[in-house]
């Protein structure tokens, strides 16, 4: 019979009386385990080897565990102190023993709540005593994590690994192990004898011009191994759901506005038509900037009617806040508390000109917020930002443009509520059903602009407007629970390897 080199080097190291595991065979034969499974697979087609599952539980060493596999337990530590010190005669005074030791902080608590239990000695306030019939060398838990670090646990009593697990010295996990023994079929084989050919695994393009391919064996492409699981670097969840929403976007017409995200208040607030005293503007809940504290100059013209707009309104209807508007207040900078700054800018015509309707913008950037970080809220979020300039707009309008936007990632219930904005009229919120929870969350905030924002820019169309969260965005795609399992300090990092971004 003739079988690819690997098959005929499994074929002969595997016995018919013991079953081995891959690891094993690999670590023999000095191959890969991924090689050995795959020839492990193909000699089981051929009925040559018999493959088992067997279930089982592996241990490796923590970093506390592996620094006491170099420097010994603390309680043996302690005990050879002890009998250093002649404590098997006298007792000694603990703290003399653990300077001599080297032991301190926890090392002394571990020591201390281990030493008796395994029969070294006593403690009786603060004296040591040794047992001169110790035998530190014989220490289980000390075998038993050498044991663990060669990987060879299998004749370790349970009860010591248990102890090991306990003291958080080694983590046990389930794995499952794959058992091979050779077949009468294959000790059959064997018998009559069994030739290495050289089969090919790679084609080469040397292969192809000098026509050796036609000669060669290959060796089969075995596609029912299990490989190793490569762990490699991974857009975000949220990068990937942000680079989406861009597309979306720009496929529904819109053009994309970029602008600081430190900022003066002027085109975060003051061109919004937001009242200097509203409470959104207080230091509690702006992250305000040190340096710069203030921007130089603000566009004066503008600055002009915006003020005018403050106090006394626009149009007839209109009467504007009746206090003060500060001019020097609207020069602060702060982190953008959202990116309607950018509209604003855009608006204006001071960013890339002055806009004739129709125009369709958006940017899905960062906005900060100085909230309290909850299962909904970071202290950062990305914003969805988008607003449509044309002659006649209406709620409806803008109600489509979300129902479109939305249906783009399977979203196709969402419910509207009427809200308030000082920038807006009407306004409303919008809202999506978790898919796990069935809750209704906040997804975003809407309306259409007011003439008290409108004019001041020098807009003389509608605009209807929107700033969406793409984290909600992201829990409805997700089905995330927790916005911190996604961004910060506390993410699932499994969560965000295999959290599959679909729509
Ligand atoms: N600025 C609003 C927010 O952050 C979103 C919004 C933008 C609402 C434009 C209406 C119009 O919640």
């Amino acid at each position: 019979m003739q079988l690819p080199e690997t098959q005929v080097a499994v074929l002969e190291t595997a016995s018919a009386s013991e079953a081995q595991s891959i690891d094993r065979l690999a670590d023999e034969l000095d191959r890969k385990p991924e090689t050995i499974t795959g020839a492990v697979f193909a000699l089981e087609e051929e009925g040559l080897v018999a493959v088992e599952d067997r279930e089982r539980v592996a241990y490796d060493l923590t970093d506390e565990g592996r620094t006491y596999l170099d420097d010994g337990l603390p309680e043996v530590r302690l005990y050879r102190a002890a009998v250093d010190a002649g404590a098997a005669d006298d007792p000694a005074s603990m703290g003399d023993l653990t300077d001599a030791a080297g032991l301190d902080g926890q090392a002394v608590r571990i020591a201390l709540s281990n030493y008796a239990r395994k029969g070294y000695g006593h403690i009786d306030s603060g004296d040591v005593s040794a047992d001169p019939d110790a035998d530190p060398d014989a220490d289980p838990e000390a075998a038993a994590l050498e044991a663990v670090r060669d990987g060879e646990t299998d004749g370790v009593d349970e009860n010591t690994l248990d102890q090991l697990e306990r003291r958080g010295l080694v983590e046990a996990h389930e794995t499952t192990e794959r058992l091979v023994t050779l077949t009468d079929d294959g000790v059959t084989a064997l018998m009559e004898g069994v030739e290495a050919y050289e089969a090919v695994d790679r084609l080469t393009p040397a292969m192809l011009t000098s026509g050796e391919w036609r000669d060669v064996e290959f060796a089969d492409y075995n596609v029912a191994a299990e490989a190793a699981e490569p762990s490699t670097g991974r857009l975000h969840v949220l990068r990937q759901i942000v680079e989406r929403v861009k597309e979306v976007l720009v496929g529904m017409g819109f053009q994309e506005m970029e602008g600081p995200h430190a900022d003066a208040d002027f085109w975060i607030n003051d061109c919004l038509f937001m009242p200097q005293d509203h409470p959104a503007r207080t230091h509690w809940d702006r992250f305000a900037l040190e340096n710069p504290s203030h921007v130089d100059e603000l566009p004066g013209d503008l600055v002009e009617r915006v003020r005018d707009a403050h106090l006394h309104g626009v149009g007839e209807n209109s009467e504007g806040y009746h206090s003060e508007w500060d001019e020097e207040f609207a020069r602060a900078v702060a982190l953008r508390g959202h990116t309607t700054s950018l509209s604003t800018r855009y608006l204006s015509g001071h960013q890339i000109g002055d806009l004739e309707p129709p125009q369709r913008f958006f940017s899905v950037e960062k906005a900060y917020r100085n909230d309290t970080l909850d299962a909904t809220h970071l202290l950062e979020f990305f914003q969805i930002e988008g607003w449509v300039m044309a002659e006649d707009l209406s709620v409806r309008d803008l109600m489509g443009t979300f129902e479109e936007f939305y249906a783009h990632f399977g979203i196709t219930d969402i419910e509207f509520k009427p809200h308030y904005n000082p920038y807006t009229e009407p306004s409303f919120e919008l809202f999506g059903t978790h898919p796990e929870t069935g809750e209704l969350i906040e997804i975003g905030n809407s309306g259409i602009f007011r003439q008290e924002m409108l004019e001041p820019l020098g807009v003389d169309a509608d605009v209807m407007a929107w700033g969406l969260a793409g984290e909600r965005l992201a829990m409805l795609i997700t089905g995330a629970e927790d916005i911190r399992d996604i961004h910060g300090t506390l993410t699932d990092l499994d969560f965000l390897r295999n959290a599959e971004v679909t729509y």
